[in-house]
């Protein structure tokens, strides 16, 4: 590692390897910083590491089921290990297993709790400590408009992004001492896998609901991150910020 390389910030996203994770992954390392992608498996979280390369980033890919807690804490111990602190931690990793609540089983549930929400506490512990140690962090959680509104068919979802507010929240009040800021950002209807199997009917009703009249895309998402993730953004913290074309307002 050159001196220049071991000088740089470092960043953590989760659920690096596709739409907004990825967009967030090159955004970072854009700014200078090396991005740490986390996927499923390694290879997947390759492409991310490909892509910030590609544009002159430094990145390096880790396979972790965020899910899992005991990945998650072997994923600190191997990360902390190599490279000591992680000043900024980006939650992004999630799914969706949308079906009516009378319908809805303990799976569905459980997996998308897991998955969304469950994940930030476990992230959070493995890595918040040196963060407090060295007196700055920045922690982004990537919640939902779903979150704040809640939806038909996604009370699951829905939980588990309203619960990632609260933990915002919470921790941004407990870890303000240190200078860490936490923060959430609530994307709209952004155009990604996770959106790509909606019929054309349900996405004409959507569009409908946007004054500015167009899905998102993940640089929109990936540019706040961006910024809240900067020095410039020192003051903001305890925030939940909508980016949705004015979806919710
Ligand atoms: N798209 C939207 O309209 C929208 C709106 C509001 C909020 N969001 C939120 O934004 C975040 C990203 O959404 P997206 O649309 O970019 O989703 P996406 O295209 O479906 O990508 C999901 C990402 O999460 C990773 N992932 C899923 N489960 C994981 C697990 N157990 N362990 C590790 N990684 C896991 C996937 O990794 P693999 O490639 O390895 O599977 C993938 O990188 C999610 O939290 C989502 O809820 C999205």
């Amino acid at each position: 590692m050159s001196d220049e390389e071991s000088e740089m910030r470092t960043a953590l996203v989760t659920g690096a390897s596709r739409g907004i994770g990825l967009a967030i992954a090159e955004e970072l390392g854009r700014r200078g910083m090396r991005v740490l992608c986390v996927a499923r498996s390694t290879e997947s979280a390759g492409r991310a590491v490909a892509a910030v390369e590609a544009a002159g980033g430094v990145a390096e890919a880790y396979g972790c089921d965020v899910a899992d807690a005991g990945a998650v804490a072997a994923l600190g111990e191997e990360v902390l290990g190599k490279h000591g602190y992680v000043d900024t931690l980006v939650n992004n990793a999630g799914i969706t297993r949308d079906n009516l609540f009378i319908r809805m089983d303990g799976s569905e549930w459980d997996e998308v709790l897991r998955t969304n929400l469950d994940s930030c506490f476990h992230m959070t512990r493995a890595f918040v400590r040196p963060m407090t140690r060295k007196r700055f962090g920045r922690i982004l959680n990537i919640s939902s408009v779903i979150g704040l509104t809640g939806n038909a068919g996604q009370a699951n979802y829905a939980a588990a992004k309203a619960g990632m507010i609260g933990l915002t929240k919470s921790l941004a009040k407990e870890l303000a001492a240190r200078s860490i800021t936490v923060n959430a950002v609530a994307p709209g209807f952004i155009e990604t896998d996770m959106t790509s199997e909606l019929g054309e009917e349900t996405r004409g009703t959507i569009l409908k609901l946007i004054p500015l009249k167009r899905m998102g895309t993940p640089a929109d998402i990936a540019s706040m991150v961006g910024y809240l993730s900067s020095p410039e953004a020192a003051y903001i913290t305890g925030q939940v910020f909508t980016v949705d074309g004015g979806m919710v307002i």
